[in-house]
């Protein structure tokens, strides 16, 4: 099964990613989370693209293109996987269709502006694994501390709150565009489309998640 899980930042694409793959024994494949490991690395990528990160901007299609494809050659692809904040660009896009690459079904999570500023404030992650928890909606069980590792949570440097109205501007101008383009190609019976509202709580929308994508 190959997903794509579309929204703005905040609306929860991590965090239902984490409930689908699991079920779905696929590898979560977040171009967000490819990026923070190799800034974290500190390589020649990591620190070019940390610059556009902090400010909130998109990396440009040429690099996330290249992530994406060097990522499809490994093993656990071959039963699929689950496309989180990828594509986000119309020209991102196109290169899966340039590849042949046929996605089976897109959910798109919708969240108000206002909750989504509150949720990403209140982000706390835990780097290494992409576990994500809230100071409020979803604290860990020892402050600070990751619940299995027990390693310190960090903030990410762009959810800070001017960071964060940039990054919705940007998703409103370049990456919603997205929704009327797979609506499209829905509609000419190539692939499932769903829009849920994200405003529920996490185990409701998995639920309806998980029953959406079992029955495909
Ligand atoms: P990326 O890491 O992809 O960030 P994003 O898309 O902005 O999404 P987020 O990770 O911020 O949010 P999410 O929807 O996953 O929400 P989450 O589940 O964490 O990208 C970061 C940057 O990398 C980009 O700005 C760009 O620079 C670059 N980049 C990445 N991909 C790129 C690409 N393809 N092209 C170009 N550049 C790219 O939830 C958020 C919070 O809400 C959490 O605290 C969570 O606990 C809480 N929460 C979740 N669900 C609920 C709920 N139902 N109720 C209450 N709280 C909830």
């Amino acid at each position: 099964m190959r997903v794509i899980l579309l929204g703005a930042p905040g609306v929860g694409k991590g965090t239902q990613a984490k409930f689908i793959c699991e079920r779905f024994k696929i590898p979560q494949i977040s171009t967000g989370d490819m990026l923070r490991e190799s800034v974290s690395e500190g390589s020649d990528l990591g620190k070019k693209v940390k610059i556009v990160m902090d400010k909130g901007a998109l990396v440009t299609d040429e690099i996330i293109i290249d992530l994406v494809k060097d990522r499809l050659r490994r093993d656990d692809c071959k039963n699929g996987y689950l496309f989180d904040g990828f594509p986000r660009t119309i020209p991102q896009a196109r290169a899966l269709t340039a590849q042949d690459i046929r996605i089976d079904a897109v959910i798109e999570i919708r969240v108000e502006d206002s909750e989504i500023v509150s949720r990403l404030s209140g982000r706390r992650v835990h780097l290494a694994s992409g576990r994500i928890y809230h100071l409020t909606n979803n604290p860990p069980k020892i402050e600070n501390k990751d619940d299995l590792t027990g390693e310190l949570l960090i903030q990410r440097d762009d959810d800070k709150e001017e960071t964060i109205q940039q990054r919705l501007n940007v998703y409103r101008q370049q990456t919603e565009p997205l929704v009327r383009f797979y609506k499209d190609i829905h509609e000419k019976g190539g692939l499932s489309y769903k829009s849920i509202d994200g405003n529920s709580s996490y185990e409701e929308i998995s639920l309806t998640l998980l029953d959406y994508l079992e029955a495909l």
